[in-house]
């Protein structure tokens, strides 16, 4: 069963939540277990924020076909990070949506010719700092956080909304723990930032910097 859900305008969260770890990556507890926050845009075009872990790759699937038809196409997804469990079931994507092309950092290309060697060179657009593209209705620019935590890392954001999208595990926002709002009791709002008020200093200092170009 899907869990897709609307949480901005034309925006939807089709991610997953893992309860089943206690550890992420082996080092940082997360009682509450972790959400792999993948999200999708249906506008004139569908675009695709992340994927998922694989571990959650049959929810993540269900969620994306329930809102992508067989009649439509996925025309772009947006790696923001690379790492595996953000991006471990992008190959799959892509093979059963071969128009879809690939929007991420010239490093993350890179990477993930490294890392899956799956996908075609030919299908990648990378993006810079203050690069924009427009998906319709929606306007996104794409601001580089590199060391941050990985160096390849991009943060998307909705010009036309005012939303913020990055992944969960990016330390940038300091997601790592799952986040009570993706069971449907607390409302997304327009604007958002998903972030938390324990996020590491010199990520909100950073951050901070980030906000002051996205105005
Ligand atoms: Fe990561």
């Amino acid at each position: 069963m899907n869990n897709a859900r609307k949480i901005g305008e034309d925006l939807y969260w089709i991610g997953a939540s893992d309860r089943r770890i206690n550890l992420f990556e082996n080092i940082m507890p997360v009682p509450q277990g972790v959400s792999y926050n993948a999200y999708l845009l249906k506008d004139e075009k569908n675009v695709l924020i992340d994927t998922s872990d694989n571990s959650v790759s049959e929810q993540f699937f269900e969620n994306l076909y329930s809102l992508v038809g067989d009649n439509e196409k996925l025309d772009y997804i947006i790696v923001n990070h690379v790492e595996p469990d953000h991006s471990s079931l992008l190959c799959r994507t892509a093979y059963e949506y071969p128009e879809a092309k690939i929007i991420c950092s010239a490093q993350a290309q890179k990477m993930i010719l490294q890392f899956f060697d799956c996908i075609a060179t030919e299908r990648f657009i990378t993006v810079k700092e203050g690069d924009k593209m427009s998906f319709g209705k929606h306007e996104f620019t794409f601001c580089t956080a590199p060391m941050v935590h990985w160096p390849e890392v991009i943060v998307s954001y909705d010009i036309t909304t005012k939303t913020l999208l990055a992944r969960r595990s990016t330390p940038l926002l300091h997601q790592h723990r799952r986040q009570v709002r993706h069971t449907g009791t607390e409302p997304f709002e327009k604007g958002f930032c998903i972030g938390n008020k324990d996020a590491m200093p010199t990520s909100r200092t950073h951050l901070a910097r980030k906000h002051r170009l996205l105005r």
